[in-house]
């Protein structure tokens, strides 16, 4: 019943983002980025999980293009919708790297030399289409985030427009919140850690 109401959200979600106009997003993009590099996460931060942005979401790029200069360790996630949607992290050191996946989604290239476990990842920035102010979040759908948060106990925080907050996202017991969501305004931390 909640998975339902959850995937209206996510078609509305998608199609307010899909029409944000581009030199407006990248406004935007620019103050969640300035914001998230002062913030204590990331300055203790030295191994960071990201993901590439599909289309209509905040550009990463330069996030990640800071963290190389700041000599941090940028991973990346790879699906693996065949072995029960888990997803694995590796190493991202150069943009050629990418393989376009599906429509617009890059992933990393698989190579067991760069695999790096959850215990070695400081800092996730979790993706989502829409939060709220505890820290619970509407994602792609695939439960790939909630899966693999299940053994990961570091910091987690979701980067967001301030108009993708909403007061309560609905959740199910398997959903875990972010520790704080970053807006290009506020810093919203969960209550509860
Ligand atoms: N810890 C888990 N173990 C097994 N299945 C899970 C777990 N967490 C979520 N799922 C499954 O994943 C499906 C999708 O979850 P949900 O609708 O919350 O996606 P999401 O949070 O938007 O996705 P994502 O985590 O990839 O961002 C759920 O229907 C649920 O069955
Ligand atoms: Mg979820």
């Amino acid at each position: 019943m909640i998975g339902m109401y959850k995937d209206t959200f996510r078609v509305l979600s998608k199609r307010i983002l899909k029409h944000i106009p581009k030199q407006e997003k990248k406004q935007y993009a620019e103050e969640i980025t300035t914001q998230l590099l002062l913030s204590e996460w990331w300055v203790r931060a030295e191994v960071i999980a990201i993901t590439v942005a599909r289309e209509i979401e905040l550009d990463t790029m330069p996030i990640i293009e800071k963290a190389w200069k700041q000599d941090k360790t940028v991973v990346i996630p790879k699906c693996y919708p065949d072995e029960d949607n888990t997803m694995r992290f590796y190493q991202f050191t150069n943009k050629n790297e990418l393989e376009n996946v599906f429509l617009d989604l890059y992933e990393p290239k698989e190579d067991p030399k760069k695999l790096v476990s959850s215990q070695d990842i400081d800092l996730i920035i979790v993706p989502g289409l829409l939060f709220d102010y505890q820290g619970y979040r509407i994602g792609y759908g695939g439960g790939y985030y909630d899966r693999f948060l299940t053994s990961y106990n570091q910091d987690k925080i979701s980067i967001a427009m301030e108009l993708q907050l909403v007061k309560h996202v609905p959740h199910e017991v398997f959903d875990l919140p972010v520790d704080a969501v970053i807006t290009e305004k506020n810093i919203y931390k969960n209550p509860d850690i």
